[in-house]
């Protein structure tokens, strides 16, 4: 199991990097300058064969890998890290999300997850969310992994979700290890303690430098490995050992679509990039799914 860390810093040379090589892509990827692909007339043409190909992908695979970053959660209003308007632009992660700002200054690290909390708490999942709900249900094996923190998933009805960040609804003993529900437990006004042992009680999140927690990775790792399809929307991947996941389903043959209106560190290698709004790009695809498979 790697550690959270951004890639360049801490991921090449470590762990899962190693045995990792970035494959070549199958010379089908798809880039093209849009950021409303499905409202344009022309790119709408093109799109339409391209979703033909890959709907016959879809058909003929068994088990199905998505992994979802902050950019499906950005049409709800859920800011993102990196890019133009990201939250890391204008807050320091080392002084937020590490487990050493936390022991110097708990009370700012709690105001940090209280606003994101409430923020989070304030929006609703768009179609992206519920349109991987229900592709579901084209797969004999569907796995859904996030490394988002902002339950929209769940909330869209998605009940079995690998949460590799954690969740920002849950908190955590950093003694007892006993977890508290953030909406009914905690005083959003104090640095919680445990009702239990007195402990420090910190947001369930993973912050940078520290571990995953293992049982999720691992079975993210092993879900990847034996994908037949592999469906990375709205992340930069940039961070390990989410990224990760991604590569280890192609190298054992999965077909790699990526779904992000920017070039990512991953479109090189997909065999399809969309650079669409996963919000309007995922009702799109279910759209062309149901329909090729239609009797008419
Ligand atoms: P980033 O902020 O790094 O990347 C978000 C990606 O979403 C970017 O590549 C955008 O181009 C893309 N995007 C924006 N709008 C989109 C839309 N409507 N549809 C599809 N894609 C869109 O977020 P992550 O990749 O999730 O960790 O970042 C990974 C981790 O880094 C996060 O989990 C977080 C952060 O530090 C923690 O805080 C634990």
């Amino acid at each position: 199991m790697g550690t959270f860390s951004p890639a360049g810093r801490r991921g090449r040379g470590e762990g899962i990097w190693e045995s990792v090589e970035l494959l070549p892509g199958r010379g089908r990827r798809l880039v093209f300058d849009a950021n409303n692909c499905i409202g344009n007339r022309y790119l709408s043409g093109y799109l339409d064969r391209v979703l033909g190909d890959v709907v016959q992908v879809i058909l003929k695979a068994r088990s199905c890998v998505v992994l979802t970053g902050a950019g499906i959660s950005a049409e709800s209003g859920v800011p993102t890290f990196r890019g133009k308007e990201g939250l890391w632009g204008k807050f320091r992660p080392e002084e937020l999300a590490t487990m050493e700002a936390f022991m110097a200054n708990p009370k700012i690290v709690w105001e940090w997850y209280n606003w994101r909390r409430d923020l989070m708490g304030s929006v609703m999942p768009n179609k992206g969310h519920y349109a991987l709900v229900e592709l579901r249900s084209w797969f004999q094996r569907y796995t859904l992994v996030t490394q988002n923190v902002d339950n929209l998933h769940r909330l869209a009805g998605s009940d079995e979700v690998l949460e590799l960040h954690g969740n920002i609804y849950r908190n955590i003993c950093m003694d007892c290890r006993q977890f508290f529900d953030a909406a009914v437990e905690i005083d959003p006004t104090a640095i919680p303690q445990c009702k239990r042992c007195g402990g420090k009680i910190r947001p369930d999140v993973v912050w940078f430098g520290e571990l995953l927690p293992s049982e999720v990775i691992d079975e993210a790792f092993e879900r990847s490995a034996e994908a037949d399809l592999f469906l990375s929307v709205g992340t930069s991947a940039l961070v390990h050992p989410a990224a990760t996941l991604p590569l280890v389903a192609k190298r054992n043959g999965a077909i790699l679509i990526e779904v992000n209106p920017e070039e990512t560190a991953l479109s090189e290698v997909a065999d399809y990039h969309f650079p669409c709004p996963s919000g309007e790009f995922l009702p799109q695809l279910l759209t062309e799914l149901r329909e090729s498979t239609c009797v008419h």
